[in-house]
């Protein structure tokens, strides 16, 4: 039998505390018009003391199963996008799984970073085409505030906290192109980027949690170049022209990477969801949030077309591509 995965529904939670450009500028050596200017990003949401991701990721799991109008019962599968899990084990999904009472199927994390989303998205979807599971739960969830160095401008003012979740159902048949449903995904990773984002700890190397480290030029480079071929690369597969997408849902690293893809394309911004401002980075997050903050204003309609693309820490990169 054939099958083929559906966004059944969304759903995202953000951390309460919202820390404004200027109330950073009270301890680190920035301003509110040079990170405005750099990255388009005004504020970002920190989790609070003792709250932790997977309280971020249950929260966006409940909301996007109601959204769907679906109950846990309906899920077999759990994959969760993270880089900032709550320990080094079990994973954050199992942790999730726990919580929203599902005792049976499989939870997993997901660990490619800024692109963890469209990673997971990928695996849960050849997870349903191969009839292995007929309902999953993907998030995005992370607490970047954790990993970040407070001291240091260049990384610290670009990252937020928050989660974001889509429940997936597996449904007869192949999937017809004007039908609703995940019609693509493209993944690609080279380990030969990893001094230009990593962070400087970890359980086998340091024995300690680490910092974020960033030599932002160069990832700005890649970023771009990276992000526009991964986007072509969708287009092709499915035999479309640019002007087909009905909106970019890209990760939400910084503006002007979202100028830039969106240029090299020929892409209007008017069909850029852009979030940055209010979220910042959120890495594995974004994407679910954008997404679920165009459906909810009612932007995203049922039968568009949706392109999600992703860069991040690996180097890795990948798209899906979605009719709503
Ligand atoms: N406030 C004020 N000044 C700052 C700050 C800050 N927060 N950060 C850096 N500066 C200073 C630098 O010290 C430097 O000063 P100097 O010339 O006196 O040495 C100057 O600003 C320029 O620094 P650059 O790093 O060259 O600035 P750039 O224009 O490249 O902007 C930025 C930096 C915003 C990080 C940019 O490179 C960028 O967006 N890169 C992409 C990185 C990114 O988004 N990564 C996210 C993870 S990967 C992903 O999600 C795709």
């Amino acid at each position: 039998m054939t099958w083929h995965a559906r966004i059944a529904g969304c759903g995202a939670y953000l951390p309460e505390r919202v820390v404004t450009n200027s109330e950073l500028a009270k301890t680190v050596d920035t301003t509110d018009e040079w990170i405005v200017a750099r990255t388009g990003i005004q504020r970002r949401h920190v989790a609070a003391e003792g709250e932790v991701t997977s309280d971020l990721a249950y929260e966006a799991a409940v909301a996007a199963l109601q959204n769907a109008n679906l109950t846990i019962e309906d899920i077999d599968l759990i994959v969760l996008a993270t880089a900032t899990p709550d320990y080094t084990f079990p994973s954050t999904a199992t942790q999730v799984q726990k919580r929203l009472g599902m005792t049976w199927g499989a939870a997993f994390d997901v660990q490619a970073v800024c692109s963890g989303f469209v990673f997971a998205l990928a695996v849960a979807d050849n997870f349903l085409r191969l009839g292995q599971a007929k309902g999953a739960l993907v998030i995005g969830a992370e607490t970047f505030s954790r990993i970040l160095d407070w001291t240091d401008r260049r990384t610290c003012v670009l990252f937020g906290d928050g989660a974001g979740a889509v429940v997936l159902r597996a449904e007869e048949g192949a999937l017809a192109t004007d039908k609703s449903g995940i019609l693509s995904t493209h993944l690609h990773s080279d380990g030969r980027y990893r001094d230009l984002l990593y962070v400087d700890g970890g359980p086998s190397a340091t024995q300690t949690v680490g910092h974020l480290r960033m030599s932002g030029r160069e990832v700005f480079r890649h970023a771009v170049v990276n992000l526009a071929g991964v986007v072509h690369e969708a287009l092709e597969a499915n035999g479309l022209q640019a002007d087909a997408i009905d909106w970019i849902v890209p990760h939400q690293a910084n503006k002007r990477i979202l100028a830039g893809t969106a240029k090299k394309l020929g892409l209007s911004m008017e069909r850029v969801v852009v979030t940055v401002e209010e979220h910042a980075n959120t890495s594995a997050a974004s994407i679910p949030l954008a997404l679920h903050t165009a459906v909810a204003d009612g932007r995203i309609q049922p039968g568009q077309l949706l392109l999600l693309e992703a860069m991040g820490g690996g180097f890795t990169w990948g798209s899906a591509l979605v009719r709503w």
